[in-house]
Parts: C-alpha cells; structure tokens; sequence
C-alpha cells in the first residue's frame, strides 16, 4: 500500500468507496435512513469537488485500487477519513491519519479535531483523540449522531 495526493481523476473511486464503507461499515450504528442522508446513491460531485479542492487531500492504494481516502484542512480539521469496506482492520486509517497528523505538525498546527461517527469512536481513541463532545448534525434534514474529538499535536 502506499499513500499519494489526491487528484481530480480520483473522484469516481472516490465518491464509490465512500457509499459502499457507509451502506456497509457504518450499518451497524446508522439506520438506512441516515446513512442514504449520509451517502446518497447519486453524489453531489459539485460540492466533493469544491470540499476536495479545499482541504489536503490523500489516497491509499494498492495496486491500482484505492483503499481509502482522508482529506483535512490546514487549520487541523480531519473531515473525511474512510476505509474500503474490504479493507478494515488493515491499520489503513491509521497510516492516512499519521500522514494528517504530520502534515500538520510541519504547519505549525497543535490540535487536530474532527467529527467523528459512533462507528469510527473507538479508531479515534486509539490514536489518541480524546471526547470533547457528543453532538448530532443534520444532513438532508436527518439527524446524524457522532462526536467532537480532539488531539494535541506535539512540535517536530
Ligand atoms: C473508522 C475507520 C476509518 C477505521 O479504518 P481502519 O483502516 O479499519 O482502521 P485501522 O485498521 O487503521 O485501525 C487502527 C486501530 O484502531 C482501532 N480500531 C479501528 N476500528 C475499530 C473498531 N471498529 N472497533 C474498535 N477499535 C477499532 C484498533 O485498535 C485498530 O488496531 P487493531 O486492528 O490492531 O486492533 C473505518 O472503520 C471506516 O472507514 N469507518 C466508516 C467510515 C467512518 O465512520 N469514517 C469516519 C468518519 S468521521
């Protein structure tokens, strides 16, 4: 496996394996009806461009096939981090997120932060992001449960 920048080629792959992992992976803590708000099947492929193209943007893959994507913002917010339905468990988001996580200690960044899903809590936990809190957000008018996490990032 190794990691590359994202690019703009990369958008079908990229909006299939963030549908499949939801319909999927998440299905054990969101119900159909919040994971179709989630990941509708036809994508909003204007607005992944305009958010893609304003954060940082990585892909792993293997042999061609993509096997997970993180995107973040230079300010230290982690807002998509996704794995292969296929591929869990690999330690695949743990290698996209220390790619994040040193991106932004070179910024001069001390605190990464996201909004993390019930399903990816316990991932965020063991990297070290502690709870700031539990909130819902709403997508598509649904209410998604997940949860502000947190963790301090150490100078070079
Ligand atoms: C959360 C997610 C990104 C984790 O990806 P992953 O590549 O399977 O995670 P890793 O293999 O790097 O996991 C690293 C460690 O985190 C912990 N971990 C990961 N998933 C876990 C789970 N479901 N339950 C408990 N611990 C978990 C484990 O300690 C794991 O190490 P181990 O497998 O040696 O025990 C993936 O499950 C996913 O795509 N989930 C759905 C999408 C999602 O919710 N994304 C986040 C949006 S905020």
């Amino acid at each position: 496996m190794h990691l590359r920048p994202y690019s703009a080629e990369d958008l079908p792959a990229l909006t299939r394996l963030f549908h499949a992992t939801v319909h999927t992976v998440t299905a054990a803590h969101y119900s159909p009806e919040q994971r179709a708000a989630w990941a509708p099947a036809e994508p909003d492929l204007d607005r992944w461009r305009m958010k893609l193209a304003a954060e940082i943007t990585i892909v792993a893959e293997r042999a061609g096939e993509m096997l997970g994507f993180c995107s973040w913002t230079p300010e230290g917010y982690l807002d998509f981090l996704f794995v292969h339905h296929a591929h869990q468990r690999k330690g695949i988001a743990r290698a996209l997120c220390a790619e994040a996580e040193r991106d932004l200690v070179t910024r001069g960044v001390g605190r990464i932060h996201t909004q993390a899903s019930v399903t990816a809590q316990p991932f965020f936990r063991r990297q070290g992001f502690v709870l700031v809190r539990h909130q819902s957000v709403k997508a598509r008018g649904v209410e998604l449960p997940n949860a502000v996490m947190e963790k301090p990032l150490s100078p070079a």
